[in-house]
């Protein structure tokens, strides 16, 4: 099964990872990125080939991979929506192939993709994943499959090669929903911790002391367990930057309208990540959140006193 051909689209943060494990499991690998010049470099130093456009990566491939940030950018190089008209992967020669998209999308987003590839004899799973760049560096990515199971199966491996835990969760489009809400939870918790490390350190309490204590109780979760060290080490290079959080919450705002539910802590999260953009963090890791409740507060979360 390891025989068919891969080509993975946005070498990004995320995408660069997962196609350099695609690479470690033997998978024959065709790259693409917008900056093309990324994906050359990609190739040369980790035995890929590159592709010009995405339609010339979907017709030498068997099974192509996106990763990419936006829905619309998604359905640009996949459907030519926009300027790759001509040149995206449904301009190739993909009767038959697998499309998986990787990113985190709208579900709307993955069932147009999946019907408009459908009506020319794709397949088409979206497959989001959970875990940050360094988590997909050591192959331990969650990854939360839908489409049809058949097709599930046969690239199972291909998806085993990127995570740790792959699971099948449903019809097409349920994969995305999952990863919005997961990322629901994780938004809100970060502004949770955010809000409780600023009190803190106006009460006193550093951020460091308080967070060493929390990962001693049955409160601590991943990000005062993990995501933490970006605020006690003064580390804002991004694993996510800001827009990937403001993002998701933007994308579940629009679901939750669609059926009408209440979503209180997510809208106030949006605002918060929104707002901590606007201070002129936007390129810094998600939890420069706690700089924006640190500048709320008054509180400087270095101080030494
Ligand atoms: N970072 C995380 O912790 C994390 C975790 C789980 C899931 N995700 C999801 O993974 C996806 C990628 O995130 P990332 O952090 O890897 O982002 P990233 O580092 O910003 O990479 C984004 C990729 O999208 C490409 N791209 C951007 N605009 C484009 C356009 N107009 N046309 C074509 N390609 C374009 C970029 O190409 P260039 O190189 O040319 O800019 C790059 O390859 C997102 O959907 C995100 O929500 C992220």
């Amino acid at each position: 099964m390891s025989s068919y051909k891969v080509g993975f689209i946005g070498l990004g943060r995320m995408g660069s990872r997962m196609a350099e494990n695609i690479l470690a499991a033997g998978f024959p690998l065709a790259v693409w990125n917008r900056t093309i010049e990324k994906a050359r470099s990609f190739a040369d130093s980790k035995g890929a080939s590159v592709a010009d456009t995405p339609k010339e990566l979907a017709s030498k491939s068997d099974v192509i991979i996106s990763m990419l940030t936006e829905p619309w950018i998604t359905e640009d190089v996949i459907l030519g929506t926009h300027e790759m008209k001509g040149k995206a992967v449904i301009d190739g020669f993909i009767r038959g192939k697998v499309v998986i998209d990787m990113s985190t999308n709208h579900p709307s987003s993955a069932r147009k993709m999946a019907s408009a590839l459908g009506g020319v004899g794709c397949h088409f799973l979206d497959a989001p994943v959970m875990g940050g760049p360094f988590v997909a560096a050591r192959k331990g990515l969650t990854i939360l499959a839908s489409g049809d199971e058949d097709v599930f199966e046969k690239v199972l491996p291909l998806l085993q090669s990127m995570g740790q835990k792959v699971l099948y969760v449903g019809d097409v489009g349920t994969g995305m929903t999952v990863k919005l809400l997961l990322n629901l939870h994780l938004w809100v918790m970060m502004a949770s911790y955010a809000e409780c490390v600023a009190i803190g350190a106006k009460l006193g309490v550093t951020p460091r002391k308080l967070t060493e204590i929390i990962n001693n109780t049955v409160v601590k979760n991943y990000v005062t367990e993990f995501k933490a060290g970006k605020i006690l080490e003064n580390d804002w290079k991004p694993d996510a930057d800001m827009s990937v959080a403001v993002k998701d919450l933007r994308l579940v705002a629009d679901v939750v309208q669609e059926v009408g539910a209440p979503m209180l802590l997510g809208s106030i999260a949006r605002d918060l990540f929104t707002a901590t953009m606007h201070l002129g963090f936007s390129d810094y890791d998600v939890m420069a959140i706690a700089l924006l409740y640190s500048r709320m507060a008054g509180v400087d979360l270095y101080s030494k006193t």
